[in-house]
């Protein structure tokens, strides 16, 4: 194929709607936002590592909340106290399920991945870590796991060692593992990139992090909308992410943390509900998970996760990962043939992301031109500077994909392309 591709003949990975075995005009008629227009053209949304959209089962859950559910929790005999409480608690298992947790009392609702990581910084980090220790990240991190640990290691004289990414944006192990020595504390590693798509090997690095007796945070904002997360089978301490990336609400996260490391950890937020008793003279905190949900939480966006994650389970993660698979290689395949474009993250395994750059076009440029047809795709750093340094960009643009996306969008965003190229030449 040269320059101009030739689309009505399209790459043989174009199999899923032959075979029917991904029903993705059925799933698309859950999610109202995809019937949008955008500019006068039907939305092609592909911005999906940033935020996913909600389908309507997630909607209608939330609104049977508001209107016959919706009371505080935890803290009241009435009946509407007693049933927000159930089904929020019920929302706790649902995603203890989803990620095959041992025990309920090991999945924390927290606001999102950033708070998440947060808590284990003040949480685990500030008692655990001291001057001279050392934690180590990889290129790949997003922002959120590293300023926390930039921040803890200002505090406390800790010192923070770097994980370096081949060309094609794979962690090299070599120096992984050179990296440990008698003062390295924490690893914290991203499981999917959300700059380059990357899958790291996370087992593996669990496993070689614990024959040190080093602690792992895995950050999974990236990982648990498109892969089958299994944190026994990983053995990772702490695991993270956020609902809003997995077809549920904004305002909603986890964290994962093993129970006999949550027991020993400080509290990262003080006030009410994290505590047995209050004195002037003394607290006791709550048992765990409450100890580290302070306040009222987001009872209704947790109540519409474990709806979200009932919905992808109803799916199945296994024929997501398929259908995306499918969707990545086809958008690669045909973007590699395309001069000037520059494929930015090219490992073996990788999930859902397409980061690319277009030669004598800014990305700004490119996202504003695509989005006149409609195609939302993200633009810039993506919170990720370090790997942006790595390849010597100051920016990409990111096309992610969601199993709601289809072939006929890949095609929308290639031929969206073709026409910005035009543009500029
Ligand atoms: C890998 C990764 N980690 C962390 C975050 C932060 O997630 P949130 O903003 O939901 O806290 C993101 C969001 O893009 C992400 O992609």
């Amino acid at each position: 194929m040269n320059a101009v591709l030739e689309l009505s003949r399209l790459p043989a990975t174009r199999t899923m709607a032959a075979t029917g075995a991904f029903d993705v005009e059925r799933l698309r008629a859950d999610f109202p936002i995809l019937r949008m227009r955008v500019e006068g053209k039907p939305l092609v949304y592909l911005d999906n590592a940033a935020s996913s959209q909600m389908p309507q089962p997630v909607i209608d859950r939330l609104v049977r909340y508001q209107t016959t559910q919706h009371a505080n929790i935890h803290r009241a005999v009435h009946s509407l106290s007693e049933i927000a409480t159930a089904e929020y608690e019920e929302a706790r298992r649902k995603l203890q399920r989803f990620i095959n947790a041992p025990d309920e009392r090991e999945v924390i609702f927290t606001s999102g991945t950033t708070d998440a990581i947060n808590l284990v910084m003040h949480g685990y980090g500030r008692k655990f870590i001291k001057a001279g220790d050392e934690i180590i990240l990889t290129t790949l991190e997003h922002h959120s796991n590293i300023v926390p640990w930039q921040m803890l290691a200002e505090e406390t004289g800790a010192k923070i060692r770097v994980v370096p990414i081949s060309d094609a944006g794979e962690l090299l192990m070599d120096d992984y593992e050179n990296l440990f020595n008698e003062r390295t504390k924490l690893v914290g590693v991203t499981h999917v990139s959300n700059a380059l798509g990357s899958i790291n090997p996370v087992k593996e690095m669990i496993a070689f992090a614990h024959g040190h007796g080093v602690r792992v945070l895995v950050d999974g904002a990236q990982a648990v909308p498109h892969l089958q997360v299994d944190v026994q089978d990983l053995d990772c301490d702490f695991y993270a992410f956020s609902g809003h990336k997995l077809c549920g609400p904004t305002g909603i996260g986890v964290l994962y943390g093993k129970a006999a490391l949550l027991e020993k950890m400080q509290p990262f937020k003080g006030g009410g509900d994290m505590i047995l008793s209050v004195s002037f003279e003394k607290t006791v905190y709550n048992t765990i998970p409450h100890k580290f949900e302070a306040g009222t939480p987001p009872i209704a966006a947790a109540i519409g996760l474990g709806a979200a994650v009932d919905y992808l389970t109803g799916i199945g993660m296994a024929a997501i990962a398929q259908h995306e698979h499918e969707l990545l290689s086809y958008a690669t395949a045909q973007m590699m043939e395309m001069p000037g474009v520059r494929i930015i993250g090219t490992a073996r395994n990788k999930a859902a992301v397409l980061s690319f750059t277009v030669d004598g076009v800014h990305p700004h440029d490119l996202g504003t031109l695509l989005n006149q047809d409609g195609v939302a795709v993200r633009t810039g750093h993506h919170c990720a500077q370090p790997v942006m340094a790595r390849f010597k960009v100051p920016a990409t643009s990111r096309a992610s994909f969601a199993f709601y996306n289809s072939m006929a969008e890949v095609d929308a965003l290639i031929t969206g392309i073709l026409s910005v190229q035009k543009v500029f030449a």
